[in-house]
C-alpha cells in the first residue's frame, strides 16, 4: 500500500471536542510523529469541535451521519468508502463514541487503535465512554486510574494493549476534574507516542518487504 518514502496515512475518527486529535496534530507538526501524517479526520457528529481543529490545520475533514436508529451498516459503508478512496493505512479512534462492528474491525487487523480513559481492564467495554468512565472510577473508589491505548478488535476495549499510564485520584475529585487530569497527565502524551510507535512499525514492515 505504501511506496518508498511515503508516510503512513492516518485517519482520525472523532465525535466531540477533539483534544486528543489536537495532541496528534501537534505531534505531527513538531516532528514527534515522524513516519505518519494525518490525511483525514472523520466525525460521527456534525457539530464536533474537532472538525474545526482539523480545518485550522488544513487537514481534510468530513462528517458521516450516524442516526441512532439507522443500521450501523450505512455509517460503516460510507466510512469504508472514504478510507479506501484515500488509501488510509492506520485508523485512530480519538474520542470516537461509536462501537465499530466485528465485520469492519476484521478488515483492519492491527491497523485500528483507540484511546480509553481508564486502566483497562477496569471501567471499560460497552457503555463506558467519556465522562462516564470517570464517574465509574470515582463511584468504585479506586485511588489510581489512567489511560490506555490499544489495538481495536471485535471485543469493545478488548484488543492488545500498546501503552498505559497511571494517574492519581485525589480526595475532592469530581468526574470533570478527574477527566481533565487524566487527559493532561496521560492521554495527550500517550496517544501521540503510541501512534508514533505504530507508524514506525508499519514503515519497518514496509521497508522489509521492499
Ligand atoms: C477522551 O477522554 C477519550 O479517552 C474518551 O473520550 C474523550 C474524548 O475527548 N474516549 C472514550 O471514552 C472511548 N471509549 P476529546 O474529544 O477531547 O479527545
Amino acid at each position: 500500500m505504501l511506496n518508498r518514502d511515503e508516510k503512513v496515512k492516518i485517519a482520525v475518527l472523532i465525535s466531540g471536542t477533539g483534544t486528543n486529535l489536537q495532541a496528534l496534530i501537534d505531534a505531527v507538526e513538531n516532528g514527534s510523529i515522524k513516519n505518519g501524517k494525518i490525511s483525514l479526520v472523520i466525525s460521527s457528529n456534525k457539530d464536533a469541535y474537532g472538525l474545526k481543529r482539523a480545518s485550522k490545520h488544513g487537514i481534510e475533514n468530513i462528517f458521516i451521519p450516524s442516526e441512532k436508529n439507522d443500521r450501523v451498516d450505512n455509517f460503516e459503508k460510507s466510512l469504508t468508502k472514504e478510507l479506501r478512496e484515500r488509501k488510509i493505512d492506520l485508523i485512530v479512534l480519538a474520542g470516537f463514541m461509536k462501537i465499530l462492528s466485528e465485520d469492519f474491525v476484521k478488515k483492519y487487523p492491527n491497523r485500528i487503535i483507540n484511546i480509553h480513559p481508564s486502566l483497562i481492564p477496569s471501567f471499560c467495554g460497552k457503555g463506558a465512554y467519556g465522562i462516564h468512565v470517570h464517574e465509574m472510577a470515582l463511584d468504585y473508589g479506586v485511588k489510581v486510574t489512567g489511560a490506555t491505548v490499544h489495538f481495536v478488535n471485535e471485543i469493545p476495549d478488548g484488543g492488545k494493549i500498546i501503552l498505559q499510564k497511571a494517574v492519581e485520584i485525589k480526595e475532592k475529585d469530581t468526574p470533570e476534574i478527574l477527566q481533565k487530569r487524566v487527559m493532561r497527565e496521560a492521554e495527550w502524551t500517550l496517544l501521540p507516542k503510541a501512534v508514533s510507535m505504530v507508524c514506525d512499525k508499519i514503515m519497518e514492515e514496509k521497508n522489509e518487504s521492499l
